[in-house]
């Protein structure tokens, strides 16, 4: 197992009370970093809160409530270095196909999705700046590469402006020191895959070219690795973690 030292370095956590960015949060503070978990969740009852972890519980789509956040994360550790921005909703039933939604679900998955990662870089960036740079990590998904016979539209067209969005952040803060990468998670056993049964998961174990789907632990393994100085030289990727379920299509 690789390990990484984020002592000294503090990093923002969105989603941090679920599947993946609660795991990323736990290698971070693992690893010796100060981390500040975002959340609508409350805090998960594992996580300690103390001088080296906070937990904001509240809602992305607020700005004041991100800035706030984010501003009270940088006076108590006195840097913010990171960003992970996991959160994302993903909603069954509603969101299907662009011709058939309800646009108010479009705007909602839009808002979640896409632009509260608009918040976050905003509030974050300029402490990123104030702390000699720093790097970032979008999540995504493999959904937004390619069409679905079952479509949900507003969650694909959100995840392909997270690719968008990144790229040009990369660009744009290079100078800067700050790095901007994105995760393109496959099928992954998380809280926000609860409506899988242990047959779903057994099928789609044995459709993966590598034999089972993603955990938390994957994708938190490649968001850790691109946070770190190991990925010094690395920005405006796309990085699928997938189990080579794009080779299928
Ligand atoms: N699980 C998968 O199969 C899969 C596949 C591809 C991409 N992804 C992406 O990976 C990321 C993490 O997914 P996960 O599987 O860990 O999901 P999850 O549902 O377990 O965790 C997402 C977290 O985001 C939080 N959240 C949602 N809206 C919020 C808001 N407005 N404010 C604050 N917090 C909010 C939720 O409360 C939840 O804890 C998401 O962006 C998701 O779209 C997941």
């Amino acid at each position: 197992m690789i390990s990484y030292n984020f002592s000294g370095r503090a990093t923002v956590v969105t989603g941090a009370g679920g599947g993946m960015g609660l795991e990323i949060a736990k290698q971070l503070i693992a690893a010796g970093g100060s981390v500040l978990m975002i959340d609508l969740k409350s805090k998960p009852e594992e996580i300690e809160e103390g001088d080296e972890v906070i937990f904001a519980q509240g809602d992305l789509t607020d700005p004041a409530f991100v800035n706030a956040a984010i501003q009270n994360a940088y006076n108590k550790f006195g840097r913010i270095d990171h960003l992970a921005n996991v959160a994302g909703v993903l909603l069954f039933g509603t969101d299907v196909s662009l011709l058939d939604m309800d646009p108010d679900i479009w705007d909602k998955v839009l808002d979640i999705n896409l632009k509260s990662m608009v918040h976050t870089v905003r509030a974050a960036v300029p402490l990123m700046r104030k702390s000699g740079g720093g790097s970032m990590v979008h999540f995504s998904t493999v959904q937004c590469l390619r069409g679905d016979s079952k479509p949900q539209d507003a969650y694909v067209a959100s995840k392909a402006g997270v690719v968008a969005m990144s790229k040009s952040l990369a660009m744009q803060l290079a100078t800067d020191g700050i790095r901007s990468n994105v995760v393109l998670p496959g099928v992954s056993h998380t809280p926000l895959q609860d409506r899988w049964s242990e047959d779903d998961v057994k099928a789609m174990n044995a459709y993966v070219p590598i034999g089972r789907v993603g955990s938390a632990d994957d994708m938190a393994s490649a968001t850790l690795y691109l946070l770190s100085d190991a990925a010094s030289y690395v920005t405006g990727v796309d990085l699928i973690v997938d189990g080579g379920l794009m080779l299928k299509y």
